[in-house]
């Protein structure tokens, strides 16, 4: 198989949305109990270490269905049962974030919409599951067009941010299959990127386009965002294609390329669906494991 095969473009389709009904969300008014919420995980997290502020990761990738979502919950998850204290911005109009944590985007009153629109405190729409999250509704696709006439549209996200940064050690900003202004917002905000991508149909084309615009966000909005790593994802180590598909990541991107790799197992789909993570679905498993990795892999970088 040549480089060329593995080098394409087709688009993915995001097969896997999970349609359950949902717990009423519950709004936490506050964020200042989020460094004493130890609900759902099924490890006791330890002590928090408060070192403020906060880390801001943005997980983007404008293709749909490479496990943007599933990485931003699971290392999120990952990082609480190492200690820290997380929070989970789903800036996806589909909600998928919002929904694998067992609410539902369609019950929510008030959303990240309010927030980038109406300028809300983000306190007011953070509820607390495993890790806490802001959480997402179907009228955030309605965002971009209604702040498009905004001053400072660009950083929304970031000034919202403001308000929790000392609350938490790491955000997690879950962004939707678009290099559109709620993933610019992302950016803006985002102190690191993590890149997950599906070596089944890798797609240097689309890395590229990712890098351009995120030389446009340092040049104008945010000049000290870099990618923390590229994350292969949804790996089926029995293919002679997905062991290309990594090498060629490897040639062309080097370092950037995380030592992780995450396998396909059918726990990732089943875990949302129960509206949980897999380090909760499955705590022993490997792909909970994986996550883990990961983890240790990221905080590693910062040590
Ligand atoms: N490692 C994996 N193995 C198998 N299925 C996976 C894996 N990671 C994610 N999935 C599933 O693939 C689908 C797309 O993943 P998702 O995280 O929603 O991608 P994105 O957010 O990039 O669109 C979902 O149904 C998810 O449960
Ligand atoms: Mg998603």
């Amino acid at each position: 198989m040549s480089a060329e095969d593995l080098v394409t473009d087709k688009p993915v389709p995001n097969t896997g949305k999970d349609e359950k009904k949902a717990e009423d969300s519950k709004p936490k008014g506050s964020t200042k109990s989020a460094a004493t919420n130890t609900a759902a995980g099924s490890r006791q997290p330890e002590k928090p270490k408060n070192k403020g502020p906060a880390k801001v990761i943005a997980f983007a990738n404008q293709k749909g269905g490479v496990a943007k979502t599933t990485t931003a919950l699971n290392l999120a998850v990952a990082f609480k049962e190492s200690g820290h204290r997380v929070l989970t911005v789903d800036m996806d109009p589909q909600g998928n974030l919002t929904m694998s944590q067992g609410v539902d985007p369609d019950k929510v009153e008030k959303s990240m919409f309010d927030v980038l629109v109406h300028r809300i405190p983000i306190s007011e729409i953070i509820v607390e599951r495993e890790i806490d999250v802001a959480v997402a509704s179907i009228d955030l696709a309605g965002a971009e067009i209604a702040m498009s006439t905004q001053i400072g549209r660009e950083r929304a996200l970031q000034k919202s941010l403001e308000e929790v940064q000392d609350d938490y050690d790491f955000v997690c900003i879950d962004t939707p299959p678009s290099l559109g202004l709620l993933t610019v917002n992302a950016l803006t905000a985002a102190n690191k990127v993590i890149v997950p991508v599906q070596c089944e149909y890798l797609s240097m084309r689309g890395l590229v386009q990712l890098q351009n615009t995120l030389q446009m966000i340092r040049e104008n909005l945010n000049p000290g965002v870099e990618i923390e790593g590229i994350l292969p994802t949804m790996l089926d180590s029995r293919t002679v294609h997905a062991k290309e598909a990594v090498e060629i990541l490897e040639e062309n991107f080097g370092e950037l390329v995380f030592k992780s790799r995450i396998r396909k197992a059918i726990k990732f789909a089943e875990a949302p669906v129960r509206g949980t993570s897999v380090l909760k679905y499955d705590p022993n498993g490997k792909a909970a494991g994986a996550y883990r990795d990961l983890a240790k892999e990221v905080l590693t970088h910062d040590s």
